[in-house]
C-alpha cells in the first residue's frame, strides 16, 4: 500500500494547485489513500466548509487541520457529520471533532491522527504523549490496523523529532507540519515508522511561509502592524511525501515530493 501527505495547503493558490494535480499523481503513483492539512486553506487562517468540501471532492481522503483548526468557525457544523477531517488530539479537553479517525481504502485499515506539540506554541495546548500512548494501546500495526499516520503539528523540530521516536514501530508515519518549511531528514527510525520533521506546504514559496512579504517584513523591519497576514498568490508548490508500506504496517520507504517546480524561485 502507498500513501501520501501533502502539508499545509496555503490559501487559494494551494487548493487550486492541489485540486489540479492530485488526481494525476494519485493514478501515476498508485497511491491508495491521500492525508492533506488543511489548516491555512482559507485565506491562510482555518478552513471553510466549502473548500474542506471541494479538498474531499479532489482525491484528498483526510484533512487535518492545526493550531488554526477553528480560525474559520463554518467548519465547526462540518466537523459534526464529516468523519473525513481530523482535528488536533490535543487542542483541548472539549473542542469540536475528533483528533483520529479509521478509514478503508484498498482492504486496509488506515488510522489518521494529528496531535499539537507545547513548544513555542502560542496556545496552550494538553500534553500529547498520554494521548499516543492511549491510542497505541488500543490499536496495533499488523494487527487491528493497516497503517497508522501521524500528524505531528509543531514548531519545535526537537520535539516532532521526540514524537517520531515514541511512536517508531507503532506508526506508519511521523511527519511534521506547521512551520511550512520541507525539511531534509526523510528517512525511516530505526524500528520502521518513516518520517520527516515537516512536510512543507502546499502554497508559493516566493513569500514569508506562504504569506505575501509585505506585511511580515514590515513586522520585522519596523515593528509595525500594517494589517493581517495574506496569503501570497503566486503558483503553489505541493510538497509532502509518499511512503510504501511493508505487510506488517512499517515504513519500506519514503520519497519526497515536489509538485510545481522550484521552490521559491521562478527559474
Ligand atoms: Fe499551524
Ligand atoms: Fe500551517
Amino acid at each position: 500500500m502507498r500513501v501520501a501527505f501533502f502539508g499545509d495547503i496555503v490559501g487559494k493558490t494551494g487548493r487550486q494547485k492541489l485540486e489540479s494535480s492530485l488526481n494525476q499523481y494519485v493514478s501515476s503513483e498508485k497511491i491508495d489513500f491521500v492525508v492533506a492539512n488543511a489548516e491555512n486553506a482559507t485565506s491562510g487562517a482555518g478552513l471553510s466548509a466549502n473548500h474542506a468540501i471541494d479538498l474531499l471532492n479532489a482525491s484528498v481522503d483526510c484533512i487535518t487541520l492545526g493550531d488554526h483548526a477553528y480560525d474559520n468557525k463554518e467548519i465547526i457544523p462540518l466537523l459534526a457529520h464529516t468523519k473525513q477531517i481530523v482535528r488536533p488530539i490535543n487542542y483541548s479537553d472539549d473542542c469540536p471533532g475528533q483528533g483520529w479517525q479509521i478509514f478503508e481504502a484498498n482492504d486496509q485499515r488506515i488510522l489518521v491522527l494529528q496531535v499539537l506539540g507545547r513548544v513555542f506554541m502560542k496556545k496552550k495546548f494538553l500534553d500529547p504523549f498520554p494521548f499516543l500512548e492511549e491510542i497505541f494501546s488500543q490499536y496495533k500495526l499488523g494487527f487491528n490496523v493497516d497503517c497508522i499516520i501521524v500528524d505531528v503539528h509543531a514548531e519545535a523540530t526537537s520535539e516532532k523529532m521526540a514524537v517520531g521516536h515514541f511512536c517508531d514501530g507503532k506508526a506508519s508515519l511521523v511527519i511534521g507540519t506547521h512551520t511550512h518549511v520541507p525539511t531534509g531528514d526523510t528517512r525511516i527510525l530505526e524500528n520502521g515508522t518513516a518520517f520527516q520533521s515537516d512536510a512543507g506546504m502546499s502554497g508559493d514559496y516566493n513569500s514569508i511561509i506562504g504569506m505575501d512579504k509585505a506585511e511580515p517584513m514590515r513586522r520585522f523591519l519596523k515593528n509595525q502592524i500594517g494589517g493581517r497576514f495574506m496569503p501570497a498568490n503566486g503558483e503553489a508548490t505541493l510538497c509532502g511525501v509518499a511512503v510504501e508500506l511493508n505487510k506488517n504496517g512499517t515504513a519500506k520507504n519514503i520519497k519526497v515530493i515536489r509538485i510545481g517546480g522550484v521552490l521559491g524561485s521562478s527559474a
